[in-house]
């Protein structure tokens, strides 16, 4: 059978590997602790959980792809208080089916020939883009620049979408607001779309991140959020993109034929989560717990934080800079623990491996007693 080339093109993900070698551990009796996989595991609060029972009705209907209303205000009046943006819920805000397929599909809806991603990265800018018959250029996220992209390297004309993503995974760096503002000049500049994946905007350590939405002129501008991370709902898929009503629109317009309208019960349950903050300082500190376990050790093995204070991610630098799939592999074939490997996020994170704060507690200052007896 003839697939389409781009899928054949894509390769296997390089994650295959590494779980070949965790099932492996576990068929010899190995323990294993996984830190290389991002999915967050915190319990979905009870509130949220109870919201969405609550919403669930016995006629079920087919959502709009424009979302509920009350969702897009509830999105707007958040916007409000984090970013100080006064957003109008019916032109500049769509509910998305969690953000990885409007991030996916964002290439499918914009003109232009290529798309830019920083790298090492998340790979679903890329793979949109692919998909959509686009080049893609990466723009290397380098230590010696604070993990900024250099925005001076990017080819503007032509160019479709630049993607930015901070607080950045797998590096786990902030970008300043200026970085944002530069860049929205020049996206509006050559009609390019700048668009920032904001997903970890809430898991911070240091000072609050900033984002995109804090530009007083957004035109031009989308930002994607979710509340997989803030609020640990990745079953539920619920998150957002909001920005340059153009985009809004054309997205309204695409995406009714693709199905990813979000579930209206699952809306309601959203509606709840963006509008509470505790929950969200809760799940900060349980996560800044595991980081503190977790960094000393690291450091006691011989590894350096070479990434920023934000996300639920260490990036670090490998002992002697040294092949971060050895390593990875030997820390779990010694240890039980999993990493993710830098190079698994492309060339640019070779020397790095990439440690997520998702197991619990326990098992996190389990981890960290094998680092520090290793
Ligand atoms: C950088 C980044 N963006 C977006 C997402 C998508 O998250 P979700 O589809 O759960 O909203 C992830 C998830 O791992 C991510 O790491």
């Amino acid at each position: 059978m003839r697939l389409n080339p781009v899928l054949e093109g894509l390769g296997a993900y390089p994650f295959v590997r590494l779980n070949e070698a965790k099932r492996a551990a576990a068929a010899d009796g190995v323990d294993v602790i996984d830190l290389g996989v991002g999915e967050p595991r915190e319990q979905t609060p009870a509130f949220i959980r109870e919201a969405l029972r609550g919403a669930v009705d016995p006629l079920s209907t087919y959502p709009l792809a424009e979302g509920l209303p009350e969702l897009r205000g509830a999105i707007s009046a958040w916007v409000a208080t984090r970013f100080g943006a006064q957003l109008d819920p019916a032109t500049e805000v769509l509910p998305t089916l969690g953000s990885k397929e409007a991030v996916f599909h964002l290439a499918q809806v914009l003109g232009g020939e290529r798309v830019v991603v920083t790298a090492p990265g998340y790979p679903v800018p890329e793979r949109g883009a692919r998909f959509a018959g686009k080049e893609v250029v990466r723009l290397p996220l380098l230590a010696e620049r604070g993990f900024l992209p250099d925005l001076d390297a990017i080819d503007w004309p032509g160019t479709a979408i630049v993607w930015l993503n901070f607080p950045n995974n797998p590096t786990g760096a902030t970008a300043p607001l200026e970085l944002y503002e530069r860049a929205a000049a020049l996206a509006r500049e050559h009609d390019v779309v700048l668009a920032s994946d904001e997903a970890y905007s809430e898991l911070w350590f240091g000072e609050q991140p900033r984002g995109a939405l804090e530009l007083t002129d957004r035109r031009n501008v989308v930002v994607f959020n979710t509340l997989s991370k803030r609020s640990s709902m990745p079953g539920y898929r619920s998150g957002f993109v909001a920005g340059d009503p153009q985009v809004i629109a054309a997205l309204k317009r695409y995406r009714p034929n693709v199905g990813v309208a979000p579930q209206e019960f699952v809306q309601r349950a959203a509606v709840a989560a963006w509008s509470d903050e505790q929950h969200v300082d809760d799940v900060r500190d349980v996560y800044r717990a595991k980081r503190d376990v977790l960094l000393g050790a690291f450091e006691a093995a011989g590894f350096t934080l070479a990434g920023g204070d934000a996300t639920f991610f260490l990036w670090l630098r490998t002992p002697d800079g040294a092949d971060d799939e050895r390593i990875a592999m030997a820390l779990l074939r010694e240890t039980g623990i999993a990493v993710a490997p830098g190079s698994f996020f492309g060339p640019e994170g070779a020397g790095h491996v990439r440690a997520a704060l998702v197991p619990t507690r326990e098992r996190c200052a389990e981890a960290a007693a094998r680092l520090r007896g290793r």
